[in-house]
């Protein structure tokens, strides 16, 4: 995974830098609850040296977006109470592919506009890059106070393992990704396994948390309560899956590789997150909803050709880098025309939506202390 998983770096055409709408509206979207719980953080206890970091970041602008928010929103509210500004740590997390050199690039005009919008009325803002697996421990004990995550935590720490039969044929054939018709076992074994990565990501994190730190995450998910009608796809991915499974058809994509092709992620109910986290038992939930987003962010401008090449480039920003491994990139540029199309078909009749889950949590061990105080 390590390895294969990376959006698409630099800033061309192709580059998730110039393809993450989706994940910009999502950002935006989260604002409020972003604010909301950099305050609850801050009235808790005033940090001389706020430590924050966000995990998953990659390399386009939404990193920087998310910085600017959370460093406007604490300025906000220390001066409302009148307290000096704190200076601020900022980690910036992403797997060890990712292009970092692309997004620290970015960091002296980034340093230039806050000066600008702010005078010298800021703290200082040290931000460092923190590349590692965030299926594991990246910080040392009790060295946070908050922890964001913005469309990072869907992605697995690799495909489950158990997706072929005892007699060695795929379970999830011609699928890439669970779909209407995919088996039961399938579904279960993406399940077990995101129960499991998700057990060691909140645990990891609740012991970098401070006592009372607070973390948010925004993923997306499925809602499991819409009927869906015969012409209707569970999820985006089935629809790529479609797209490879015509060019198989063709000709072009040989059957083998489809079948083995399954991606390393899963979009959860609510219900399943919330369980999760419950079930690991670190944290509280302060707030916890879903909204929806569409495929192409409303970029299309309600033109349906427009529409399905926004949604086709969100989706080839993201998961190139594992596609080629599995096809080779000599078939991608056919394949993501092939796919915007399908999307555009699909967007006269249907509306495509992401629907996501929105996760504010403090770190149980201060209510465990105030309780026992
Ligand atoms: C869709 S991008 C989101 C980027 C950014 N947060 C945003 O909202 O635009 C998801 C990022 O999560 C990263 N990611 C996925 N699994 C990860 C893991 N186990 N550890 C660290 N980063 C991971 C990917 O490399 C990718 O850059």
């Amino acid at each position: 995974m390590d390895q294969s998983l990376c959006m698409n770096g630099g800033e061309g055409r192709a580059s998730y830098a110039q393809n993450s709408f989706v994940q910009k509206q999502v950002m935006s979207r989260a604002m409020p609850a972003l604010q909301e719980a950099l305050r609850e953080l801050y009235l808790d206890s005033f940090p001389e040296c706020l430590k924050l970091a966000d995990l998953g970041c990659s390399s386009g602008p939404n990193a920087l977006l998310f910085l600017r928010e959370m460093i406007a929103s604490i300025d906000a509210i220390r001066k409302k109470l009148n307290k000096t500004e704190p200076t601020f740590q900022i980690f910036l997390n992403d797997l060890f592919d990712n292009d970092f050199n692309n997004l620290i690039r970015s960091i002296p005009s980034f340093y230039e506009e806050l000066r600008r919008e702010k005078g010298g009325d800021f703290g200082p803002c040290f931000i460092a890059a923190m590349p590692g697996n965030f299926y594991g421990r990246l910080f040392p004990d009790h060295s946070l106070h908050f922890i964001h995550s913005s469309y990072s935590v869907h992605w697995r720490s690799q495909v489950p393992a158990n997706l072929v039969s005892e007699f060695g044929s795929p379970l999830n054939k011609g699928h890439i990704y669970l779909a209407r018709i995919t088996p039961k076992s399938v579904y279960e074994a993406y399940l077990d396994l995101f129960n499991r990565d998700m057990t060691v990501f909140l645990k990891s994190r609740s012991e970098e948390l401070v006592l009372g730190g607070r973390m948010m995450f925004t993923m997306i998910g499925r809602d499991a309560s819409v009927n869906l009608s015969q012409d209707q796809v569970s999820n985006i991915w089935e629809l790529l899956g479609m797209t490879i499974s015509d060019m198989v058809q063709e000709g072009i994509i040989e059957e083998e590789k489809l079948d083995d092709c399954n991606m390393p992620f899963y979009l959860p109910t609510p219900e399943e997150v919330r369980y999760v986290i419950q079930k690991e038992g670190s944290f509280d939930i302060t707030r916890f909803e879903t909204f929806k987003v569409t495929w192409d962010a409303e970029m299309g401008d309600g033109d349906l050709q427009m529409r399905g090449k926004y949604a086709a480039a969100t989706l080839r920003a993201v998961s190139e880098s594992i596609l080629t491994t599995h096809f080779g990139e000599e078939v991608m540029d056919g394949l993501f025309e092939r796919f915007a199309s399908k999307v555009s078909q699909y967007m006269k009749l249907h509306k495509g939506e992401y629907f996501n889950i929105l996760v504010s949590v403090k770190n149980r061990w201060i209510s465990t202390l105030m309780q026992s105080s």
